[in-house]
């Protein structure tokens, strides 16, 4: 079906303090329609919310879950579903080609079902490039907004539902953070809780400042209020969400009363009852303060466990990736979290082939995983994203170098991982439990502070509680246990 395009006019100028209070409306609204829609069909229509990406995404998509059934519509996993949005990512090159390829195949379910409605929303669509070609080649999708408008999709949703255009709503850029909004949560026991949004490091390979757009922190009482929200709801583990976590906070105003650094949330976020786990992504290796290490030593609720992203181990790819720090600064940080705070896992991301990364680069990064001891590191292949400076740059590494190096360092963060992981065998530990085991069911499944998986005898009654655990048996990435 070939639609008008329909594209909306509306911008930042129209948010305001009573937004939710509209979108509450607009909730109403699209209820109407569900039903409806619902009468037409004879049953309950359903809808899909497919997620790429990082934890930031995961949490917009609760939001936009929750929002589709208190609307009326039943959660299904299958894409054939009477809506379907995909949430998208842009990080890396083979999330969009994911997209596309999920795309596809959804228009052969609309041409069966002409009820059906497809939404596309999240960091790609940031693009200007990516929603041209949805809108040349894709015409059959419904509704595309960005990562700034997802607060309205209550709003878009109805406008989709009213009309057969192609509605489409990207904003550039926006200031503003909307509260109490709807949030449906994919746990009962933990859930993310995003502290900022946006990011103003502006490394040279990445997105994510240019579809995230500037910093904006959370208040500190909207995020203590909500801690406290899913405490009393029964949630024991939040896990405190921004781009660089420790720049929370430099966005307000000097003088501003509510004004706190990142480790003063972390306390004020410890001290609120039930919640047992607290954990947060991402710290940048640049702003990691004695401040947040001596917080983190002095609360046994904060999880034992940093990620902390190193990216190159060439202080010469670092500065050309401007990370601002440099090899030995790195090194000497995770000496000091290691002083400080022993039993702490260090994880990472790593990127190989970036534009005129050599073989030595490499053994740089290879010597800054040893020395590190990472617990465990993402690898990722350098991916050009248009628009950043590093697509820019002439000396691109040819694939089979990169492929090469990539191995190279593959080998020894398995090896070091391992060797990690193994120290804690024969160790009595706390685990939360998150499910259970997809492959036998007289197993359960849960983590560790310290994030490391453990599996052991248990049932689904002890979801979501804490309890303490014998690491038997390390298995590489995870343990066998038994509960003692
Ligand atoms: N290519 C490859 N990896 C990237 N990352 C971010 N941008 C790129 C890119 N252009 C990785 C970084 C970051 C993680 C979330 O994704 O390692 O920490
Ligand atoms: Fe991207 Fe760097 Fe910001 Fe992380 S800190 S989101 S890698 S620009």
């Amino acid at each position: 079906m070939i639609k008008d395009i329909n594209i909306l006019n509306s911008s930042k100028e129209d948010v305001t303090d009573k937004e939710s209070l509209k979108q509450l409306e607009f909730i109403e609204k699209a209820k109407g329609y569900v039903e409806e829609l619902s009468k037409e069909l004879g049953r309950k229509p359903s809808a899909c919310v497919v997620t790429f990406g990082c934890q930031m995404n995961a949490r917009d998509s609760e939001k936009l879950l929750a929002i589709l059934k208190l609307v009326g519509y039943e959660e299904t996993e299958s894409e054939n579903a009477d809506f379907v949005i995909y949430n998208t990512c842009t990080v890396r090159d083979n999330a969009d080609q994911r997209v596309f390829g999920r795309l596809g195949a959804c228009s052969n379910h609309k041409k069966k079902n002409p009820h059906m409605k497809i939404a596309i929303c999240g960091c790609m669509m940031q693009e200007q490039s990516a929603v041209e070609k949805i809108q040349k080649s894709y015409r059959f999708v419904d509704l595309i907004f960005g990562t700034h408008n997802i607060y309205k999709f209550a709003e878009l949703l109805c406008t989709c539902l009213e009309s057969d255009r192609m509605i489409i709503d990207i904003w550039k850029e926006t200031d503003k953070i909307v509260e109490d909004l709807p949030v449906f949560r994919k746990y009962p026991f933990k859930s993310g809780v995003n502290i900022m949004f946006g990011c103003n490091n502006f490394c040279t390979y990445c997105i994510v400042p240019y579809v995230r757009g500037r910093e904006r922190s959370r208040a500190p009482k909207d995020i203590i209020r909500e801690c406290e929200k899913l405490a009393a709801d029964g949630v024991k583990e939040v896990m405190l969400l921004g781009q660089n976590v420790n720049s929370y906070g430099n966005d307000f105003e000097e003088g501003d009363p509510s004004r706190i650094t990142f480790p003063q949330l972390l306390e004020e976020v410890c001290k609120v009852e039930g919640l047992e786990r607290v954990r947060f992504m991402t710290p940048h290796p640049k702003d990691f303060s004695d401040e947040l290490l001596d917080v983190i030593a002095a609360n046994p609720k904060i999880a034992r466990h940093i990620h902390l992203p190193l990216q190159s181990g060439s202080t010469e790819i670092l500065r050309r990736m401007n990370r601002k720090y440099t090899k030995d600064a790195y090194l000497s940080l995770v000496d000091k979290i290691r002083e400080k705070l022993p039993e702490v896992a260090i994880t990472t991301d790593i990127i190989v082939g970036f534009p005129g990364e050599t073989p030595a680069d490499v053994d740089e990064t290879i010597d800054v995983v040893k020395k590190a001891s990472f617990d465990n590191a993402f690898t990722f292949i350098y991916s050009k994203r248009t628009g950043t400076p590093a697509a820019g740059f002439s000396d691109q590494v040819p694939e089979k170098e990169v492929k090469e190096n990539f191995d190279r360092l593959l080998k020894v963060v398995q090896e070091t991982a391992r060797i990690q992981s193994e120290k804690l065998t024969g160790k009595c530990e706390k685990v939360l439990v998150e499910s259970v085991n997809d492959q036998d069911n007289s197993l359960v499944t849960g983590r560790l502070s310290n994030n490391t998986l453990v599996h052991f005898p248990g049932g689904e009654e002890l979801i979501g509680e804490i309890v303490d655990v014998k690491l038997s048996e390390c298995h590489g990435f995870y343990f066998t246990g038994e509960r003692i």
